[in-house]
C-alpha cells in the first residue's frame, strides 16, 4: 500500500528520501517477537469482548504462527516501504488471512503498540542482564575466596594507604554489581506496565479489557493515562541509566586491571585468551578487553545523554522523535550484555601475583596507621600519635627501610612506650587481621561476606 500514497488523502507517493529517512524496520525488526506477542494478546481480548469474531481470532493466530516461522527461518521479507516492524507484520498477516488481519488493529494505534513492544522486549532483556550480573558476581566471589588472604596495598589518591585483602577488594565490586542488579529489578516494575488501550493518545471508544491484556502479557499493571502511556520513554531512560552505572562499575574495574597488569604494578596477569599482541612489538601482551570495556562505557553514557535529550523537548503526546529511542536502547543492551558476559569469563582468568602486591604494600608504609593506633592504645592522643609516626616514617624513608625493619631501640626514640609487640602490629598480616569489623578487610570478615553473598545469589 505504502509504495503508493499513504491513503486517499495524499495526492502523491512519499519521496524516496523521506521513505528512507522515516523507516525504522531495519533496526526495529528486532522487536518482532514482542510485536506478535502483543498483537495476539490484543486479538484474544478483542474476541473475548465480542469486538472481533472467534473465527477472526483463529485466523490471526494461524497467520501469526506462520509469520513467526517465516521470520525464524529467514524467509520473511522485510520491506522498507512498510516503514516499521508493526506495519510489516500486519501487512503480511492480511496477506495470509485477509479481513481478519485487517481487524487486528481495531482499538489500537502504532503509538500504544510500539510502546508495548519496547516494554515487552526490554523486560526480557532486563531479566537476562540480571542473570549476567549474577554470573559476574559469582565469578568475583570465586576469585575473592581464592585470594581472601592475599594482601594488596589499598590506595587512596592512588598512593599506598593501608593493606587490604585482595578478596575484600573484589567484594567491593560484588557490592556494586549487586546494586546494579537491584536497580535493574526496580526499573523492571515500571517497564512492565501496559500501554495498549491508550490507542493513539486519548484512549478508545471500543470496550477493551486492558486488564485482561495485561494479565495475558504477564504485566504488573496498565498505564493509567493514555497521553503518558504513548509518549513517555522514561522507562527506557531509567534502564539506560542503570545500565550506565553498571558500565561505570565495569570501567572502574577495567582501569584497575589495566594498571595492575602494567609492568609498573605487576600485580596480576590476565589469561592469554583475553589479551592481544602487537603487530610490531613482539614482547607485548595487551589487556584489550578491559580497555575496550572502559571505552564502551563512554558509548553507553552517550546513549543515556541521547535518550534524555530526545525526551526533553517533546510536547504531549506521541511524536516521531520517539522512534529514535531504539538504536541507543538496543546498543546499550547489546554492549552491556556482551561486556558482562566476557567479564564473567575473564575474571576466572586472572592470576594474582601475591609477592608483588605485598612488596608494594611494604614499600608504601601501609602499616603506618597501625603504629599510630598502637600508640593511641598506649594512651597517646591520636593527633600526637599521628605526628610521632610521621617522624618515624621520615626516618625509615631516609634509611630506605620499612617501619618493621627499624630496630626496637630506634623506634623507642620516637616514643618510649613502644614495645616488642609492635612488630606484629607493623606486619601487613597483623594490620589486615586487626580490621575485623563488619565491612572491614580482615580475611575472617571477607569469608563472612562471601557466605552472605552466596546465600543472597542462591
Ligand atoms: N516506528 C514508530 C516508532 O518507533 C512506531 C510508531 C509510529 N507512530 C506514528 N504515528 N507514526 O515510534
Amino acid at each position: 500500500k505504502k509504495s503508493e500514497a499513504w491513503s486517499a488523502l495524499f495526492s502523491e507517493p512519499m519521496s524516496e528520501l523521506v521513505k528512507r529517512y522515516t523507516a525504522s524496520v531495519f533496526f526495529d525488526k528486532r522487536l518482532w517477537q514482542a510485536d506478535i506477542q502483543g498483537s495476539l494478546a490484543h486479538a484474544d481480548m478483542l474476541a473475548a469482548q465480542g469486538i472481533i469474531g472467534a473465527d477472526d481470532l483463529a485466523a490471526i493466530e494461524r497467520g501469526m504462527a506462520q509469520i513467526r516461522q517465516e521470520i525464524e527461518s529467514g524467509a520473511f521479507e522485510w520491506k522498507l516501504d512498510l516503514e516499521d516492524v508493526h506495519l510489516n507484520i500486519e501487512a503480511r498477516l492480511t496477506q495470509l488471512v485477509g479481513d481478519a488481519g485487517k481487524r487486528l488493529h481495531t482499538g489500537r494505534s502504532r503509538n500504544d503498540q510500539v510502546a508495548t513492544d519496547v516494554r515487552l522486549w526490554l523486560r526480557g532483556e532486563i531479566d537476562l542482564v540480571v542473570g549476567l550480573l549474577g554470573d559476574l558476581q559469582r565469578a568475583l566471589l570465586a576469585l575473592a575466596e581464592k585470594n581472601a588472604d592475599v594482601i594488596l596495598p589499598g590506595f587512596t589518591h592512588l598512593q599506598v594507604a593501608q593493606p587490604v585483602s585482595f578478596g575484600h577488594h573484589m567484594l567491593a565490586y560484588v557490592e556494586m554489581f549487586s546494586r546494579d542488579a537491584e536497580r535493574m529489578q526496580d526499573a523492571r516494575k515500571r517497564v512492565n506496565r501496559l500501554p495498549l488501550g491508550a490507542a493513539a493518545l486519548a484512549g478508545t471508544s471500543y470496550p477493551l479489557d486492558r486488564a485482561r491484556v495485561a494479565a495475558t502479557l504477564d504485566m504488573g499493571g496498565v498505564c493509567q493515562n493514555s497521553l503518558d502511556a504513548v509518549s513517555d520513554r522514561d522507562f527506557a531512560i531509567e534502564f539506560t541509566s542503570a545500565a550506565t552505572l553498571a558500565m561505570v562499575h565495569i570501567s572502574r574495574f577495567s582501569e584497575e586491571l589495566v594498571l595492575w597488569m602494567s609492568q609498573a604494578f605487576g600485580f596480576i596477569d590476565i589469561a592469554d585468551r583475553f589479551c592481544t599482541g602487537s603487530s610490531i612489538m613482539p614482547q607485548k601482551k595487551n589487556p584489550d578487553v578491559p580497555e575496550l570495556a572502559r571505552g564502551k562505557t563512554g558509548r553507553v553514557v552517550g546513549h543515556l545523554m541521547g535518550l534524555i535529550t530526545l525526551m526533553k523537548g517533546q510536547p504531549l503526546a506521541y511524536n516521531k522523535d520517539n522512534q529514535e529511542d531504539k538504536e541507543p536502547l538496543f546498543d546499550t543492551v547489546d554492549t552491556l550484555k556482551d561486556t558482562l558476559r566476557i567479564f564473567a569469563e575473564m575474571v576466572g582468568g586472572i592470576t594474582v601475583k601475591r609477592e608483588a602486591m605485598e612488596r608494594a604494600a611494604r614499600r608504601g608504609y601501609a602499616t603506618a596507621t597501625d603504629l599510630a593506633d598502637y600508640l593511641v592504645k598506649k594512651g597517646l592522643p591520636f593527633r600526637d600519635a599521628h605526628e610521632v609516626v610521621a617522624h618515624a616514617v621520615k626516618t625509615a624513608i631516609g634509611q630506605g627501610v620499612d617501619l618493621s625493619e627499624l630496630p626496637l631501640e630506634a623506634l623507642r626514640q620516637f616514643n618510649p612506650q613502644i614495645g616488642e609487640d609492635v612488630y606484629e602490629v607493623l606486619s601487613l598480616r597483623g594490620s589486615l587481621n586487626a580490621r575485623n569489623i563488619l565491612g572491614g578487610t580482615a580475611p575472617e570478615q571477607v569469608r563472612l561476606q562471601i557466605g552472605r553473598h552466596r546465600a543472597r545469589l542462591g
